[in-house]
């Protein structure tokens, strides 16, 4: 009778080990929390975090360099864009909202960027290849806060006729990735709070997520483009209550949304393609994999990470969260 039972817990227990061993941790216990990730290759990976914490890693997270960028130790870096081993981009998202750029490794930082219009906060930028960018922060005046940059983030200027927001629809700050920009150099991005949307070229599409709260709706989106084809994966849920599996994943399709048979296991706040069938998804309660475009997901970690991306250039897939907590999908 007992010998079932004993293979049962052993099969248990590989499982448990194999699912271990997918997510190791690089490093843990650095005072910041890190929402920012970029990964430019296999081996450079730059976070950025609270308290005006930004690290980096030239060797593939064996060893970090963490700098405490002078004037903003009190500051949230929500977002990072790393172009190289000395330059990058980071954001300190409110009061005010500024967008600091270094050129030499994080050694100085330049402000290129400020805002100080009462409510400014921003929340998110991206990149497309050819140096144009968007970031996205939370709508003033119910219409969205979008700058635009076409060198890089070297200068930032305020979009005009952005899309009109609902009341109580904003956008989260939790992975800096709820903001696309097209390779056409065009933008999309999703929303939450009381409304979850999807917006792009000025229509308004609204996801079947958890909605109507503070901490509901869309945090990440993942886009695969092909040419004017778009394919999309879209991430949320509810951050206060993070281990809700329901109203958390919508995948969109030539602009049809579909909800998939087996969701992730728990709010997540982002989302990432790894090639053009496996995505994998991250958020407070844990880490999911897919390797069927996002209908099926299984959990491979109850660790839990805010931001999630596989090298720019590359393969490795890198997490970060909590407590400058940073590992690696094996
Ligand atoms: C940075 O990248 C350059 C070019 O890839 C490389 O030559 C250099 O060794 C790297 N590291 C540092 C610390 O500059
Ligand atoms: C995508 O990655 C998965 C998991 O590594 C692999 O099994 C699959 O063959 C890959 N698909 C493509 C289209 O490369």
């Amino acid at each position: 009778m007992l010998k079932p039972i004993f293979s049962v817990l052993i099969l248990i227990l590989t499982a448990i080990s194999i699912n271990a061993q997918q997510i190791e941790i690089l490093t843990k216990g650095q005072p910041t929390s890190i929402r920012g990730l970029s990964v430019v290759n296999d081996n450079l990976v730059w976070v950025a975090g609270s308290k005006g914490t930004v690290g980096k890693s030239e060797d593939g997270g064996k060893t970090w360099e963490w700098i405490q960028v002078p004037g903003f130790e009190k500051r949230e870096f929500r977002d990072i864009e790393a172009f190289d081993n000395k330059t990058a981009v980071i954001m300190a998202i409110t009061e005010p909202g500024e967008i600091l750029k270094t050129t030499n490794g994080g050694k100085s930082w330049n402000v290129v960027f400020r805002d100080t219009t009462k409510g400014v906060f921003i929340d998110a930028f991206h990149f497309n290849k050819k140096g144009t960018g968007y970031t996205i922060g939370d709508p003033i005046d119910g219409t969205a806060y979008v700058l635009k940059t076409t060198d890089n983030g070297n200068s930032w200027t305020r979009e005009k006729n952005t899309p009109s927001l609902d009341t109580g629809e904003a956008c989260f700050a939790s992975s800096g990735t709820n903001i696309f920009t097209k390779a056409d150099g065009s933008y999309l991005f999703v929303t939450g709070g009381r409304n979850a949307r999807f917006h792009s070229g000025g229509a308004a599409t609204p996801l079947p997520l958890l909605k109507g709260g503070e901490s509901t709706g869309a945090n990440s989106v993942a886009v695969l483009e092909n040419g004017k084809k778009m394919t999309m994966v879209v991430v949320g849920g509810d951050f206060a209550k993070d281990t809700v599996a329901t109203g958390n994943c919508v995948l969109i399709s030539n602009g049809v949304s579909t909800l998939p048979v087996q969701g992730p296991h728990g709010y997540r706040s982002c989302v990432e393609f790894l090639n053009a069938t496996s995505l994998i998804a991250c958020g407070t309660s844990g880490v999911d994999v897919s390797v069927d475009g996002g209908k099926n997901w299984k959990l491979v970690s109850q660790e839990g990470f805010h931001v999630c991306q596989k090298a720019k250039n590359g393969k490795v897939v890198y997490l970060a969260g909590g407590n400058g907590k940073i590992a690696r999908l094996n």
